[in-house]
């Protein structure tokens, strides 16, 4: 089952202007329920701008974006966002926080509390539901970002560089957790990276893209995070394998950076 499917999309800003940029061009791509994707590319090759036409929050200059037999042409709860940064209110507590779309959306008040508990457990904050954003950690705020999509039980979760900034036993702690609730909520993810060890630990499908404006390079099946899940991130990522395509993507990204010198990942 397609959950979104990109036909040559392309992306120019400020059209007609002397700052016009085409950011990404001729991306066709077919997202399937249950997958896992992840996006390597130059810094600067159009990695958000996909995933804000994913997203609904940039409309593409050409070709179609489809979800659900429509065009996307504005955000949707279906379409769960995880920015870098997280997004909280600040004047409200975690559990209020995770409600919130919830409370648009109507929902009552029980069913409300019921699912933001469900979701404030599946991230391992029901003990911090009282607290506020800044009483949290880096990686628990992420978290509590993440039990706020999440609790919308989204078709698809959007994910840019959600670890890029945070340190490194906190990244691969919430990529073990991203996993789990990948693979026990059976969702579909997008995830943007550029650490390409997230994305082969993580990925079921890696996507490649060029330097600007991006086009998707290559793609890869990866069968690693069922494996990391069966057994240990090790063995998984020192086996022969995992070396062989993490030299290949990493070879494909050099070779962009050096064609465009100034960009570098
Ligand atoms: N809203 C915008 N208006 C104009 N230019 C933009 C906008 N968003 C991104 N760009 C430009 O488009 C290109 C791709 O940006 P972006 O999608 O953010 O890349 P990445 O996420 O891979 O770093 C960059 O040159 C950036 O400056
Ligand atoms: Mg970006």
């Amino acid at each position: 089952m397609t959950v979104i499917s990109l036909t040559n999309v392309g992306v120019n800003y400020n059209e007609g202007t002397k700052n016009a940029v085409t950011a990404i061009k001729d991306i066709s791509l077919e997202i399937k329920k249950g997958e896992f994707i992840c996006v390597l590319g130059p810094s600067g090759c159009g990695k958000s701008t996909l995933l804000n036409v994913l997203a609904g929050f940039v409309k593409p200059t050409s070709g179609s974006a489809i979800a659900d037999s429509e065009p996307i042409t504005k955000p949707d709860w279906n379409r769960g966002v995880v920015f870098q940064a997280p997004v909280l209110y600040p004047w409200l507590n975690v559990k209020e926080n995770v409600e919130f779309g919830l409370k648009m959306r109507k929902f009552g008040k029980k069913e409300r509390s019921d699912l933001a508990d469900k979701y404030l457990k599946q991230v391992e904050l029901f003990e911090f539901k009282n607290h506020k954003p800044y009483e949290l950690s880096g990686g628990m705020r992420q978290r509590a970002s993440l039990a706020r999509v999440l609790v919308n039980s989204p078709k698809i979760v959007l994910l840019d560089e959600p670890f890029g900034a945070l340190d490194a036993i906190t990244k691969i702690n919430m990529q073990f957790l991203t996993r789990l609730i990948w693979s026990y909520e059976k969702s579909t993810f997008f995830l943007i990276t550029h650490d390409v060890d997230e994305a082969l630990s993580l990925g079921t499908r890696i996507i490649v893209l060029s330097s600007r404006p991006g086009v998707i390079l290559k793609e890869f099946n990866a069968n690693f995070t069922y494996r990391i899940s069966q057994s240990n991130l090790d063995q998984t990522r020192f086996s022969k394998e995992y070396i062989r395509l993490r030299e290949e993507i990493l070879s494909l990204i050099y070779q962009q950076t050096s064609e465009n010198s100034g960009y570098v990942i």
